[in-house]
């Protein structure tokens, strides 16, 4: 038996050089067609040339997620070329961020609005096109650990993210009825392993760097914030990777997940259910190769490869 997505069309939002990308190659390879947005318009484009590069069908639909016409309007694209819609990823987000003392009101906004209007738009256009060709479809939207955990420097991220983990379950029970379901996934800082979407990344400069303040630009009672290590407190010692998320995010959306809805997901080697206060020691579960897709090549490791 084996997972087949073949027939189903799928779009991905920010489908950029990193996870998103990655779903994107993976819905592919196992048989979807693939629309790739990204509101940068050479990144969707360079998300869907990497997909048909190994043979698949990709078009790209650069657009704006949080603006209703270009939804609506990427959307009436992917219904002419292909005359269906089954699976909406909604990946797009505004990532880092800033703590609550430091955030201004117009970037806190934006952040919010790109997961808030990008998850409301892309679930509801996107349910409606299936409902209409009755479809009983599959919709994940990608989240965060800052969705169910706290971390300092990113107040917008974590408001909009843990908002999201309840607009899954609720949006699962609106279109429970239509057959359509719903569910969410939470990377943990995976490790980019595909060298195209490295060479990518390194050469546009995205993501972009952290704002951070200069120096003496902060007030006298400033307080420094504590250390983060996303790779030394994985209990099974090994970081996940887009490759990994898009076999999930692929089995997800097929038919042996036909009464999953309103469930999170996520790949971290144990890191979430780890009590909070034990920290794994140095021997872990050794190499543990990630599965390529198949005519995607051989995989890297971004760190590994600096
Ligand atoms: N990378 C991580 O470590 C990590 C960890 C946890 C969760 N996530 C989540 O995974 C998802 C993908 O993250 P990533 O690291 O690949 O991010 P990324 O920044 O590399 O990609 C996000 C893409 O979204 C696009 N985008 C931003 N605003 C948009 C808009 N309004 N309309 C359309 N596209 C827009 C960007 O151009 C970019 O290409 C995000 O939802 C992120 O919050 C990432």
């Amino acid at each position: 038996m084996e997972v087949s997505l073949e027939g189903k069309v799928a779009l991905v939002t920010g489908a950029g050089p990193n996870i998103g990308s990655g779903i994107a190659l993976a819905l592919s390879a196992y048989g979807a067609k693939v629309a790739c947005n990204d509101s940068r318009k050479e990144a969707a484009e360079a998300s869907a040339a990497r997909v048909e590069a190994r043979g698949g069908t990709a078009l790209a639909v650069p657009g704006d997620v949080t603006d209703e016409a270009d939804v609506k309007g990427y959307i009436e694209t992917i219904l002419e070329s292909w005359g269906r819609l089954d699976i909406v990823i909604n990946n797009a987000s505004l990532l880092g961020g800033r703590s609550v003392l430091e955030e201004d009101l117009a970037s806190f906004s934006r952040a919010v609005n790109v997961a808030a209007a990008g998850n409301f738009l892309n679930t509801k256009l996107g349910a409606i096109a299936m409902i209409e060709r009755g479809i009983k479809g599959s919709i994940v939207s990608i989240l965060s650990s800052n969705a169910w955990q706290g971390a300092p420097g990113v107040i917008a991220y974590a408001f909009h993210k843990g908002g999201l983990a309840n607009f899954v379950r609720a949006a699962a029970m609106d279109l429970a009825p239509y057959g359509i379901r719903v569910n969410s996934f939470s990377p943990t800082a995976p490790d980019p392993d595909n060298p195209e979407i490295v060479a990518e990344r390194k050469g546009t400069g995205w993501p972009r760097p952290r704002q951070v303040q200069p120096a003496g630009a902060r007030p006298s009672w400033w307080r420094e914030m504590g250390t983060f290590d996303v790779r030394g407190n994985i209990p099974m010692g090994r970081a996940s990777t887009p490759t990994d998320i898009g076999h999930l995010i692929a089995w997800l959306c097929s038919d042996y997940a036909r009464l999953v809805t309103g469930c999170d997901f996520t790949i971290d080697g144990g890191a979430r259910a780890k009590y909070w206060g034990y920290t794994p020691g140095s021997d872990n579960a050794g190499p543990v190769p990630v599965v390529p897709l198949d005519g995607v090549g051989p995989l890297v490791s971004l760190s590994e490869a600096e």
